[in-house]
């Protein structure tokens, strides 16, 4: 061991003494570096492309390097674009649905003078408007389906030469696809070499892509079709299996099942199609809320279609004012600052405020039903106007956060007291316990004989959006009331199952 540490060092003083020393005798061919050592730009990519620009990007090469980017329609005559540090460039203001070829090099100076590494690879991109992308994007969901040139272009809805580019640009193979769809065909439907012709004819696929599929086929069987062939082998190639199919065309038509099943398999599509609530439209928006919450699939369904599946505010539609009294205000429906509540002002003895006409007038009744039992209520805040709402909104905002006041109070056009059909009764503040009273208690027990419902119950904030509010009452009418009193429903609830009973 020593031994070896004793040579060691004798070479380290040998060396370090007769080494020669390097002296700069020519300082430009010393300096002198050779082109391969800057390597070449590696593995230039393409980041994105967008109607009118592309962006690249390559791997940085070690050391105080700038890159040149150059550009050709032709790989034959080249400009250069950009010089550049980075390791990205964005080429902007380009011509749409055109062909771009790049190539990227790097330099160093050296005694002020460049010196190159090599090109890198070219490569080939394009700008494309946004409606080829779809094009391409839709085209891609279809191939699935081993579609004919003719069926992929009547099931798109682009411009024709987005549509032709797509089919071109995803190099389909409609050989293949005959074949595959015969094999299809015959696997379901078992049809003999004629039928199958005929069907894959109706398919518009062409007379050699046709002999070529039958070409490839051994066995024929002696079905015919049926007039829903088409569909049940799209339902088939999806994932649904035969006996669904079967349901599924009996009662959806073809047309509906093109527009709204073809996209992805539904795996509760049946559970679905068996409530009475169910929308074909909306199949997509139940299938992804049952999968995230698990809800039996009626009330899947129903908070689908008050819109849950949304989060609050982020989806306003127009409340439907033809509903009249059973007008839905709420975190998905608004009304506008004009809404026409119908007012009259409150008599004395009844509190505050002005409430729709008729929602008035059996405010009255409930009123003085309630005082024969010795209750006393009365109205502390009626109507709201638009603005009204909008500054006690902006007010709440201001001391509790937009967070917290929105679990108490409506943003403006989001209020019920902007109709008129809303009251809050003898109070409206929490603190108040209100819940505790007897007149709570009336209320709870009477007030739906007089067209008024408990609008925001307690433990329904998911559905109705507030807090509970044991003061405010809507009128609805007694009809509805009744419903809502006996199911122990909300109002939201109430809206979506009446539509089917
Ligand atoms: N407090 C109720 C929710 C409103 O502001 O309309
Ligand atoms: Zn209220």
């Amino acid at each position: 061991m020593k031994k070896v540490l004793f040579i060691i060092i004798i070479l380290l003083v040998f060396n370090s003494v007769y080494a020669p020393r390097e002296t700069i005798k020519d300082s430009n061919s010393f300096y002198d570096v050779k082109l391969s050592s800057i390597k070449k730009v590696n593995s230039l990519n393409v980041k994105s492309y967008g109607a009118k620009n592309i962006k690249l990007s390559w791997k940085k090469i070690s050391g105080n390097v700038k890159y040149q980017v150059y550009r050709s329609t032709n790989k034959k005559k080249w400009t250069l674009v950009k010089t550049t540090k980075k390791t990205t460039f964005n080429n902007t203001k380009l011509k749409t649905n055109k062909v771009y070829y790049y190539k990227v090099r790097a330099y160093k100076i050296v005694n002020g003078k460049r010196v190159y590494g090599k090109y890198s690879n070219i490569i080939k991109s394009q700008t494309m408007s946004k409606s080829r992308k779809n094009a391409i994007k839709s085209t891609k969901n279809l191939i699935k389906f081993n579609y004919s040139k003719k069926e992929i272009l009547s099931k798109l809805n682009y411009n024709s030469s987005d549509e032709n580019y797509a089919i071109k640009y995803l190099k389909i193979n409609f050989n293949n696809n005959a074949l595959n769809a015969s094999n299809l065909y015959l696997e379901l439907f078992d049809l003999s070499e004629e039928e199958l012709r005929l069907a894959l004819t109706k398919d518009g696929f062409t007379l050699s892509e046709i002999d070529y599929a039958i070409n490839n086929i051994s066995l024929f069987g002696e079905n015919s079709l049926d007039e829903n062939y088409k569909v049940k082998k799209d339902l088939y190639i999806i994932g649904y299996s035969l006996e669904d199919i079967e349901i599924i065309i009996s009662k959806i038509s073809s047309n509906n099942i093109n527009k709204y099943l073809l996209n992805k398999k539904y795996n509760n599509l049946l559970d679905f199609m068996s409530s009475k609530y169910f929308k074909l439209s909306n199949i997509n928006r139940y299938q992804n809320y049952y999968d995230k919450n698990k809800y039996d699939f009626d009330k899947t369904i129903i908070y689908v279609e008050i819109g849950l599946d949304n989060k609050f505010y982020t989806n306003m539609k127009k409340s439907n004012v033809n509903d009249e009294i059973l007008i839905l205000v709420n975190k998905y429906n608004y009304v506008n600052k004009n809404y026409n509540a119908n007012l009259t002002k409150l008599k004395k003895g009844y509190g505050s405020g002005s409430l729709n006409k008729e929602a008035a007038s059996y405010f009255y009744k409930m009123v003085d039903a309630a005082k024969d039992d010795n209750i006393k209520l009365k109205s502390v805040s009626a109507y709201r106007s638009y603005n009204n709402q909008k500054s006690l909104y902006k007010s709440y905002v201001k001391r509790d956060g937009v967070k917290k006041a929105d679990t108490y109070s409506a943003r403006a056009g989001s209020s019920e007291h902007q109709t008129g059909l809303a009251v809050d009764i003898n109070t409206a503040s929490s603190r108040a316990n209100f819940q505790n009273t007897k007149e709570y208690k009336w209320l709870i027990n009477n007030s739906y004989k007089y067209g008024f419902i408990e609008r925001y119950p307690k433990g329904k904030t998911n559905i109705t959006g507030y807090k509970y509010e044991p003061w405010h009452y809507r009128y609805v009418g007694v009809e509805a009331a009744s419903i809502i009193h006996e199911k122990g429903i909300t109002f939201e609830e109430y809206k979506v199952i009446s539509k089917y009973e």
